[in-house]
């Protein structure tokens, strides 16, 4: 009898990405946009039928979710994150630390080390203590590399000094004791002077007690740049010896910028998708993919590059393309 009910409740329920990935405990996500998500009931359905993760596309940003100097807005935030805890979904805070959306407050006026210190420090403490126990993991410091693996100029190293990284994650740590906490970064998949600097900074933070658990790889992509899945594996491999996590954080795959039929071009973006979920699932280490969006026509892109796209799992019409099938057989072939 229970077998009977079992079967006919597998049948009842539709196969997801998430129920797939659920089966051996893994995460799949998408990055959720303030708009759809208030206004498009289809979008909202998506998510919580496919993913058992979202990520904030914005609305944690400096900017956003610290307006002015005073001031917190955690409205839209505590919206998507209430959803994501109603619905059994795991979420990863993005992001503490960046150069970028940053509030007006902030960079028309010269602070002082100290003054920039206490702020950041009340920065992170008051978003990360308010979301304490509900953030399953942050991104406390995102894109602090350059590609030759120099530290970035931004107005944290500049006035706090190399230390505000090492100083962030404390500070998360201290706001809260059980989420997890990633360095992300693009271009750092591979083996390259980048991957290499985030790699000694980590492995540095381990040796000092720093608490970092993992490395956050965006994967912004495109189906006209080739990847070398073996210098990934390679990269993961080296954070597994050391006791750190990966995840992939962010990926889309720009099908843009090629002359093939555009079916074959949606096909080599399911073959890019496929095949880096299959480098996660054979680390063991790797515990989420992520994508930086879930329809086609919400993907932030077009306007990054000013050029029509097509990135993500659902088409314009929501109907699922042929990446989420891609991802969908590796899940069910490769998890373990
Ligand atoms: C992007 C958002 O998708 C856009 O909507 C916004 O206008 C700019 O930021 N790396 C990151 C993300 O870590 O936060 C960025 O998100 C994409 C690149």
């Amino acid at each position: 009898m229970f077998f009977f009910s079992f079967l006919y409740k597998s049948f009842l329920e539709k196969n997801s990405l998430r129920k797939v990935a659920s089966e051996d405990g893994f995460l799949v996500g998408a990055s959720v946009s303030s708009i759809p998500f208030l206004e498009d009931e289809k979008y909202r359905k998506i998510l919580k039928d496919e993913f058992n993760l979202l990520t904030i596309e914005n609305d944690m940003k400096f900017a956003k979710i610290h307006p002015q100097r005073d001031s917190y807005n955690f409205v839209i935030p505590d919206l998507i994150v209430e959803f994501a805890l109603e619905n059994d979904m795991k979420v990863r805070g993005h992001t503490l630390v960046w150069h970028a959306t940053l509030p007006d407050w902030l960079t028309y006026k010269n602070y002082s080390k100290e003054e920039l210190t206490i702020i950041l420090k009340n920065h992170i403490q008051e978003v990360v203590g308010h979301y304490r126990g509900k953030i399953y993991a942050w991104d406390v410091v995102n894109e602090a590399y350059n590609d030759d693996g120099t530290l970035r100029e931004n107005i944290w190293l500049k006035t706090i000094g190399p230390a505000y990284i090492e100083l962030a994650f404390k500070w998360a740590h201290e706001a809260d004791p059980n989420a997890l906490l990633f360095y992300n970064d693009y271009s750092n998949e591979g083996i390259n002077p980048k991957s290499n600097a985030i790699f000694e900074m980590v492995k540095n933070f381990k040796n000092k007690g720093i608490p970092v658990n993992g490395v956050g790889f965006q994967m912004h992509s495109s189906i006209t740049y080739s990847k070398n899945y073996e210098k990934i594996i390679e990269n993961f491999k080296r954070y597994r010896n050391i006791g750190v996590d990966v995840q992939i954080t962010e990926m889309d795959v720009k099908v843009q910028h090629s002359h093939a039929p555009y079916d074959r071009r949606l096909e080599q973006q399911a073959d890019m998708y496929s095949k880096t979920l299959n480098v996660c699932l054979l680390s063991s280490n790797c515990s989420a993919f992520v994508t930086w969006g879930v329809v086609d026509k919400y993907s932030w892109i077009p306007g990054f590059t000013g050029q029509k796209d097509a990135p993500l799992l659902f088409d314009n019409q929501y109907r699922s393309k042929p990446s989420y099938d891609a991802l969908y057989k590796e899940l069910e072939e490769n998890s373990n």
